[in-house]
């Protein structure tokens, strides 16, 4: 039977007795930051990472994920970029930037992929920021992910799109230059989270 994101444990970073040490999502840099950087990230205020443990074991580490403030500048896209990712804003004035969470270092451990948990983790983040406790303003869920066909169809088929198609477009909204910053290896993909909104009203 598939696993349900709903029946495992909820675990913040720095909760204890989380053995990060033996997660593995076969990515090391996921599996690095949740050992190494987590910690140091939620402290500085740059992001909070959340758990999924097992309820048998809750030292067991299932899916972790970090969520960050994000911004959409709006300012350095071009028009019909502009267009394409605002279809849906109705706001009168354009606003400089459009409020967003950043959706980063997902990770599902190699013992329990195939449950479609990293889907179920990005429906349950996309519902938490429309939700009408949220404390601030959140439209658009972001993800920087790697450069890789299979991953970003994988995006693609949990409701994001890239935000270029082409890469030089997208250097050029990131300031990247690649002799300083070397080779961009993740594409920015978003999921306009009114459209959960309205499906959640028309419910
Ligand atoms: C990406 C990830 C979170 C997906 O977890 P998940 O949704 O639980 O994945 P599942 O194993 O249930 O697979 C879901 C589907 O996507 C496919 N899929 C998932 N990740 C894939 C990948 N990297 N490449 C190719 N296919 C992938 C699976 O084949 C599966 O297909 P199906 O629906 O036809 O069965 C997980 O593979 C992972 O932890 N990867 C390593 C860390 C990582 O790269 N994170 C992304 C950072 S941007």
């Amino acid at each position: 039977m598939e696993l349900l994101l709903k029946d495992l444990l909820w675990k913040p970073q720095g909760s204890p007795e989380l053995d990060i040490v033996s997660f593995d999502c076969e990515r090391e840099s996921v599996n690095e930051f949740f050992r190494e950087e987590a910690q140091g990230y939620q402290d500085e205020l740059f992001g909070k990472t959340y758990y999924f443990c097992l309820p048998q074991n809750p030292s067991s580490v299932v899916a972790g994920f970090t969520v960050a403030n994000a911004s959409i500048f709006t300012k350095h896209l071009s028009r019909t970029r502009r267009e394409k990712i605002g279809s849906e804003v109705h706001h009168q004035k354009g606003l400089i930037n459009y409020p967003s969470v950043l959706l980063a270092q997902l990770g599902v451990d190699r013992r329990y992929k195939g449950n479609h948990l990293g889907s179920q983790i990005i429906d349950f983040v996309s519902t938490w920021f429309v939700s009408q406790s949220n404390k601030s303003g959140c439209r658009y869920l972001i993800v920087d992910a790697y450069d890789e066909p299979e991953l970003i169809q994988y995006y693609q088929r949990n409701k994001l799109q890239l935000f270029f198609s082409d890469k030089s477009q997208e250097m050029k909204y990131r300031n990247w230059n690649e002799d300083k910053d070397g080779q961009l290896e993740t594409r920015l993909m978003y999921r306009d989270l009114i459209l959960l909104r309205r499906m959640s009203i028309r419910q």
